[in-house]
């Protein structure tokens, strides 16, 4: 049987069949190499969408290594996200040698206030959790926006994603390289300003979204940012879980779909059993956007963790002060293997999802899906005449 076509000019100009990206997805707050892994991109880009590769979080050299290694298993299109911190590209990169891993047990003392400190070691004692073991990575490609943006450029990666931040300044020698360049938003603002800078294309991703989430939901954001940025085509993100969604967003103007929890909920994902089983059991309620993880708005699926927090009657630490007591905690409960406690990233489609699939089945069926609905179901629904 032939394949179906589903196509926009966002596959033409990335050289690819179908305009379903796998979002970029760092690894977990704890290190885990879950998210958008080398398995992932190849699996997706295989599938005829495209892969990008969630580098925020790994160390320069990883991320090469991961690049290079994506490079080996497939010769189609691929994307990198990082994260561009506007202080940390302005201040520069961390030099090679102040790098530093540093385990998160040694420096939480110091870091982080008396109270708060306290409280970790009352949590610790109470539900009798092991000593830490991970280290906080000093070289992350966060910590060193430039020398990223200098091996994904030299690695000719087909699409350099920033995840936050505005890459108009990478943008010139991006396009000398014939890297292509997309920016991740989550307002109109910003989308207008992604696309004055010169990027390529856009990703307007809504509340309800998994990871880090502004205020404005999907429905209402995609149709502003669309008239924001004119003719940079846009990319859709936030509750897309299926070919309805798809569809709907195609149909809307967007250019193809950026999606994050669906793919997460795979198996080439590198989701441990007991975090894809929060993902699978969660209804659409499920998911809380909240400070807790980093400092920043991210949405997880609502795990005892949560509760623990709102009992402790703490302020909230900015970021990155709260992510290192983010991680102390849920990284004990999770070497404890106290599972409750250990909620992933995940957005509110978490509840659409029932099954933990290959990440090739996820690309054919909301292409099967979309497809029916632009020839079928819309012909056969609604009448509508000009
Ligand atoms: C587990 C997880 C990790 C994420 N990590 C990143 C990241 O490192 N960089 C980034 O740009 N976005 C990250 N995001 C956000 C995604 O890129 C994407 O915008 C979002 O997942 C889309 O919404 P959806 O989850 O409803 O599909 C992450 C999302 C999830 C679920």
């Amino acid at each position: 049987m032939s394949r179906p076509t589903l196509r926009t000019k966002f596959c033409d100009t990335m050289g690819i069949e179908y305009p379903i990206v796998s979002a970029g997805m760092g690894p977990s707050l704890i290190g885990e190499a879950t998210g958008a892994t080398v398995d992932l991109v190849v699996a997706v880009s295989d599938a005829g969408g495209l892969g990008v590769l969630g580098a925020a979080g790994y160390t320069v050299d990883q991320m090469q290594e991961a690049i290079r290694e994506v490079k080996k298993q497939t010769d189609k299109p691929f994307g990198v996200d990082v994260l561009l911190p506007a202080a940390q590209v302005e201040g520069g990169d961390v030099r090679p040698e102040d790098i530093q891993d540093i385990p998160v047990q040694d420096v939480l003392k110091a870091a982080l206030p008396e109270t708060h400190y306290k409280w970790f070691l009352s949590i610790k004692e109470e539900h009798k959790l092991p000593d830490l073991d991970i280290e906080i990575k000093g070289g992350s490609t966060t910590s060193r926006p430039h020398a990223s943006i200098k091996v994904i450029l030299e690695e000719k990666v087909p699409l350099f994603c920033a995840g936050l931040g505005n890459p108009g300044f990478m943008i010139e020698d991006a396009h000398a390289n014939g890297v292509k360049v997309l920016g991740l938003v989550g307002n109109t603002k910003n989308a207008r300003r992604v696309a004055e800078s010169g990027a390529d294309f856009v990703v307007a991703q809504g509340h309800e979204a998994g990871g880090h989430t502004g205020r404005i939901g999907t429905m209402a954001l995609l149709p502003q940012a669309l008239d924001a940025c004119g003719r940079t085509p846009l990319l859709a993100a936030g509750g897309i879980g299926d070919g309805r969604a798809v569809a709907a967003c195609l149909a809307m103007g967007c250019a193809g779909v950026w999606v994050g929890t669906r793919f997460l909920a795979t198996k080439e994902s590198g989701l441990v059993d007991e975090q894809g089983r929060f993902i699978v059991n969660a209804t659409d309620e499920d998911t809380r956007r909240s400070k807790l993880y980093t400092g920043k708005t991210s949405r997880t699926v609502y795990s005892s963790v949560h509760d623990l927090w709102d009992k402790s009657g703490l302020e909230m630490l900015p970021f990155p002060q709260q992510s290192l007591l983010a991680s102390a905690v849920i990284g004990s409960f999770h070497k404890a293997k106290k599972f409750d406690y250990v909620g992933p990233f995940s957005g509110q489609i978490s509840g659409l999802i029932d099954e933990i699939k290959p990440a090739a089945k996820v690309v054919e069926q909301m292409v099967n899906e979309a497809v029916d609905i632009l020839c079928h179901r819309l012909p056969d629904t609604v009448v509508a005449k000009a």
